[in-house]
Parts: C-alpha cells; structure tokens; sequence
C-alpha cells in the first residue's frame, strides 16, 4: 500500500510488516524518515515534528547520508548513488521535483535539472515487505555521461552498532558467509568481470550486531543484475549507513545520447525482523512469488555426464549413463560439454552449436529419442556466449569478440568473449539457439559462462550492452520455446543473481562437489536464494576435485538440500550403492516438494561438529530435517536440535520408524536423529503432522 500525505509532502510505502517513509525537504531532497516496523500514515506523519529545527547550518551537512536519491553536488561528500558529468564539464547536479506516479503499489518520484536538460524518476514497486527500486534517467537536450546511476541507495535508521553480512568466494568455494563490524568508510562489493562473479554476490545484509539466527531486525538489499556492479556500503562517523547498489563497477561510464533513456535494473529492499533466518526465506518467499519463471514447478532429479565423461562424449556411453540413471529414478538426463563442433577437449569448437558429425552421426536424435523412450527429459549443455579462436565462427567472424585494437586478446581456458552489445552477434546468438532447439527436442539449457571480458576498453556501451542482449535472447527463446527451462551456470555459481533468475530455472551452484565443502557453499547461498534453484549433484569418491572420500548417504543428505542431482560416473558405481542411490533418489521425491516449496530454517550452522536444516510445508503438515556430522570428536553423544515454527500441540510421526513426538517437545529438547557412530554421518528425518 503506497499512502501520499501532499500537505507534508510524505510517502509511506507499506508492506504487511514494515514501512518506508519519505519526505520531500524544502530542498527537493527525499529523506528516508524512517525504514522499518510499520507504521500507520499518521504516526509516519507525526516523524515530521521530530525533524531538526532549520537555521542551524554546520559546514557539514548533517543530513547528509539521509537521502534515498543522493546525487553529486553541494555539500555532499559521501558516496552519490547518481553522478554525472555533463558537456560543460559540470558534476554538480541541482534537481526539482517536477511531480509524482502513483498506484497502491507503485510510486514514481520524477525531479530534473534545474538547468541541464536531464530528467530523472526514481521508482519503487512493492511486492509485500520488499521494494523494487530503479532509476530512469531521460536526456532531454544534450550529451550526458552517467558515471554512477544506482539503482538505489537504502538509509538504515541508527543502529547501536553496524555489522555487515554478504559473501565472497572463489571459483570452487563460492558463496561463502561473511558477518563481520561495518567499518567506517565505504566498504565496496563489487565485481569488474561482466559477470555476476564468484567473488562476491550482489547483496547485503545489515544487522546491529545482535541479531542471530532467529531474533533481530534485518536490513538488506539485493541488486538484479548479471553483470559488472557495485554495491556500496557506507558508514559515516556520524553513523549514517547506506548500502547503493547498480550496476557496472568504477570507471566505467554510460553516454546518454539526445533523447535516450538510461533505465538501471532493479535493486530490492527489504526490512525483516526474526534475524537472519527470517530475512532469509522473505527473500526466498519473494523469488517464488515474484522473480523466478514457473516458480511453481518442482525441478525434477537431473542426472549431468560432466564430471563421468569429462570430453569423452559418445553416443552409447551416453546411452549406458542415461539407462543407468533412469534405473535410479532420474528425470532429467543432461549431456554437458563435448557434444557439438569439434569440442573434443577445451581448445576448439565453441562457437559451432551443430553436434559433433563423427560422435553423433545421425544428429542429436538417436540420443535424444532413447532418452524420451526411458522417460526422461533431455536437456544440453551450451556456452554460447564464447567461442575458441579454434572455431568455424571465429574464423567467419574474428571481429565479433570483445577485444581493442593494438592490445591482446587475453585467452582464458582458450576462449574469447563475443561482444552481444554488437547487434548481429546478438542475432546470431538467438538465430543458432533458436535453430538448436527447433531441430531437436530439447527439453532443458544448461547455459555456461565460463570466462570473464577482458579488453573491454572505452567502448561503455559494451557492459551493460551485453547483459541486455543475453537478457533479450533468454526472454525470446523462452517465448519461442516455452516448454524448455533453463539453468545458468558460469564456471560453476558465477552468474547467480535475481536478474538471471528471473529467466532461469535453477542455477548450477558451484563444480565444487565434494559434500563437506558444499555444506559451507549451501549455507552462503542460502542466505538470499532458495533451495527450489540450488543445482546439487552427487558425484564419486574419492571426490575428482578434492580428493575427500565421503560415505554416499551423506552425499546425498547434502545435496537433498537443494535440486537433487547426480553427476558421477554411474558405469563404475558398484551395484550397492547403485541400489542404495535408487533408494535415496525415492526419498527425496518424498521430501521436494518441502525442500522446494517449503520454509527453511538453518538449525545449525555448518561449521560444527552437527549441522541441520529444516524445511517446513506452508501448511506446516510435514517438516524435513536434514542432519550431517561432519566429525564425531571427543566421543561426545549428539545434542537434540531444537526444530522451529512446529504447532508446539501437535504431534507428529516419523514416516520411517513411525515414532510420533509432540511438537512441544521438538521445539524444546529437539529431534534425536538416530546417526551412525562414525564420521560422516547423516540422516534425514520426515515428519508429518497426526
Ligand atoms: C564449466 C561448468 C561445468 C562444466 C564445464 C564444461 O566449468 O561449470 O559444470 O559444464 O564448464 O566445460
């Protein structure tokens, strides 16, 4: 519900929970007046008098970090979310308010240069408690550079302190948490890759440094977009804090031509209390609301040849892993790289999307008819954003690749970057995918990126240019092919954002999957996204990347957290665990629609010797717990872990043993999950309501 009070010149955008309130000052600025628990319009009215009385002016402004729309200019010194240069040289922006857009739900607050002929509207759109916000930015009269357009900067109110959570990582071992006190300064997230990155993720959480898992306010925000950004997070010393987010990263600019239009992407805001836990599954609850495509489907067990096959793609092994996985229980058989060109190992043939003529001679169709015939979908692995100089299109087409004259074309895992900013790249790319998925019957994408730009140079456009045509492709082919769905993948979770998800159906999380280091992964990652697009496959042991061996029940209790998948080398699986995997791949199916579809509580973090996490139906008829010791020390007996959110005077049963407990007693002493002795133990517990 948006509230306008025009006398004093007030919004107040209301969720069910919480409130934003603005205020126009004498100056055209809009001052947050307050960002948290609801607030009727009168109470939001009544913040007016508490308002410093004017006359007092210190050099300094006091204000100054109050602002949701904080442009360059006057006595402003902190972090601008909108920074310009204009033909003249100047920076400095003056803007009036020159009027308002107004529905329950969306609110458009427009100002303009008092000289420049630059308009500028600042909107927010409400979805429950969370706020969309972007920025338009019109030219109406001459060549403008945008140097910083954030998509919008939220003002925390004063805290008793400041802590900062977000996560970073590496190719392998991403989304991994960081809480830690926000410095004073500008503490920068950022990423300069053309891609969302694997270092750090386009959100943020602010707490006072007391919040836990399941008590204390939460401020956070994240960013849509699938690009460069930079999320700003600010700490004056007179303890103002702001996080501005947008997108691309320092410097790069935008010129905004005559007459054109620069619309950012979205930056969501949200208010929760109940801590991290609670933010958490609002951010979930608004992805399956509001951002992913089909949020309603449940993502069906996928089996992906990667890490069984490597390069060495054939026809009958495909066959032999598809008929193997179908025994399992497998829904979705997905062929990874190798198939197309002449991609027999990493050095040639992205770029050339028709299979490969001497390992699938008669086309894709034998495969794929064998795949459908055993009754599962088929899906294909593409990275159509690249192509190696080793290639028929880069010899067609060396100039399509994002690179400068005079300097090098800086190879990375052999390949080059194609510049989509470029108009006919752009039609290229949706011409080949769209032709691909005429001519076979592919049912699922699993879209790869797996190398950041380099040589990008002056050309701005190129940024954000290429962002907006692979956003474009993804829309169109999803128009044109709308029984197929897609996951983003970039060397692992490198493009995992809500700009992507709201085009995507899942995401591949990391090619990190060993059990153990996913345990940290999922958790990270479960801060903002939801466990409904958590790729997680089960692969050998010893795991091929770190070399850990792990017991294949905990395996799987791990990647029942998220989308099942299974990725390892079937062929050589003994028949045991064969069997066993069957087994386990039928529990699952038991619990998805919980896991996917339900509430998540993390009970204990991964980090100690026992970790759990809970997913409850939104009737809260059926919980799943999800239970991993990691390492059995000292000979100590496992606590019970207090389960949450169960009616505390209801009972419920244990569908494997059909031992019934009251929910009181869940909710206090806990669940006693009966693990094995040793290391590496796992359990998952289904409970349904009598
Ligand atoms: C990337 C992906 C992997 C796999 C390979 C194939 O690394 O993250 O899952 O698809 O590419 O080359």
């Amino acid at each position: 519900m948006i509230y306008h009070d025009s006398e004093h010149r007030l919004w107040v955008l209301s969720g069910p929970s919480s409130s934003y309130v603005l205020h126009l000052d004498e100056a055209d600025r809009p001052r947050v007046m307050h960002w948290g628990p609801r607030l009727t319009p009168e109470q939001a009215a009544s913040l007016l008098l508490r308002l410093p009385r004017p006359g007092f002016r210190p050099v300094e402004d006091p204000l100054e970090g109050s602002f949701d729309l904080i442009a360059t200019g006057g006595l402003c010194y902190g972090h601008a979310g909108l920074q310009v240069r204009f033909a003249d040289g100047t920076r400095d922006l003056e803007l009036v308010f020159t009027g308002q857009r107004r529905t329950d739900r969306e609110l458009v607050l427009a100002y303009a240069d008092r000289h420049y002929p630059l308009a500028v509207e600042c909107h927010y759109r409400l979805y429950g408690d969370v706020i969309e916000r972007h920025l338009v930015l019109r030219n109406e009269g001459e060549p403008v550079t945008v140097v910083r357009a954030d998509s919008a900067t939220w003002v925390l109110p004063r805290l008793n302190g400041y802590r900062l959570s977000s996560v970073r990582g590496q190719w392998g071992a991403e989304t991994r948490l960081h809480r830690a006190e926000l410095p004073y300064g500008e503490t920068v997230l950022t990423s300069r890759r053309g891609v969302t990155s694997h270092q750090a993720n386009p959100w943020a959480m602010v707490d006072d440094g007391t919040a836990g898992e399941e008590h204390g306010a939460v401020y956070s925000c994240a960013l849509a977009w699938s690009g460069s950004w930079r999320l700003t997070a600010q700490r004056l010393p007179t303890e103002r804090v702001t996080l501005s987010a947008g997108a691309g990263h320092d410097p790069v600019t935008w010129e905004l031509g005559i007459g054109e239009e620069l619309v950012t992407p979205v930056c969501a805001g949200l208010y929760t209390e109940g801590g991290f836990g609670a933010a958490s599954r609002a951010w979930h609850d608004h992805q399956l609301r509001h951002v992913l495509p089909h949020a309603g489907e449940i993502r069906p067990v996928l089996y992906n040849s990667w890490e069984a096959t490597g390069f060495d793609v054939s026809l009958d092994g495909q066959i032999r892993l598809a008929e193997s996985a179908a025994r399992m229980g497998v829904e979705l058989f997905v062929v990874d790289d190798g198939w197309f060109g002449t991609r027999t190992h990493d050095a040639a043939g992205l770029g050339d999307w028709y299979p490969n003529p001497h390992r699938f001679p008669d086309g894709l169709g034998p495969l794929i008819d064998r795949v459908h015939e055993l009754g599962m979908r088929f899906g294909l692995w593409v990275e159509p954003e690249m192509v190696n100089p080793d290639s028929d299109l880069y010899r067609a087409h060396p100039d399509w690749v994002i690179h400068r004259p005079h300097r090098r074309r800086t190879e990375h895992r052999n390949q080059l970057v194609l510049d989509l900013s470029r108009p006919e790249v752009g039609d290229w790319l949706y011409r080949t995918l769209d032709e691909l998925l005429a001519k076979n019957a592919v049912d699922f994408l699993k879209w790869d990126m797996n190398r950041p730009f380099t040589e990008a140079g002056p050309d701005e456009r190129l940024w954000l240019g290429h962002v907006r045509t692979l956003y474009d492709v993804l829309d169109r082919l999803r128009a044109a092919h709308p029984h197929v769905r897609i996951e983003s993948c970039s060397s692992g979770g490198g493009r995992v954002d809500l700009g992507i998800l709201r085009r995507t159906d899942q995401v591949w999380t990391s090619d990190n999957t060993d059990a153990l280091d996913r345990l940290d992964i999922q958790h990270g990652f479960s801060q903002l996204y939801p466990a409904r697009v958590m790729g997680a496959w089960v692969t050998d042991s010893p795991n091929p990347y770190t070399g850990r061996e792990i017991p294949l029940d905990f395996r799987f209790h791990v990647a029942m957290a998220g989308v099942l998948a299974i990725g390892g080398a079937l062929t050589e699986w003994s028949q045991a665990d064969l069997d066993r995997a069957a087994e386990l791949v039928a529990d699952y199916k038991r619990i998805r629609p919980l896991v996917q579809h339900g509430r998540q509580y993390r009970l204990l973090p991964p980090d100690g010797e026992l970790s759990a996490v809970q997913y409850l139906a939104s009737d809260g008829g059926e919980a799943a717990v999800l239970v991993h010791r990691r390492a059995r020390r000292f000979g100590h007996a496992d606590p019970g872990i207090p389960l949450r959110a169960l009616d505390p005077d209801a009972r419920y049963r244990d569908t494997a043993t059909g031992e019934v407990h009251h929910g009181a007693v869940l909710l206090t002493h806990g669940l006693f999950p009966d693990l094995a002795p040793g290391d590496y133990a796992s359990a998952l517990v289904h409970l349904v309501r009598e």
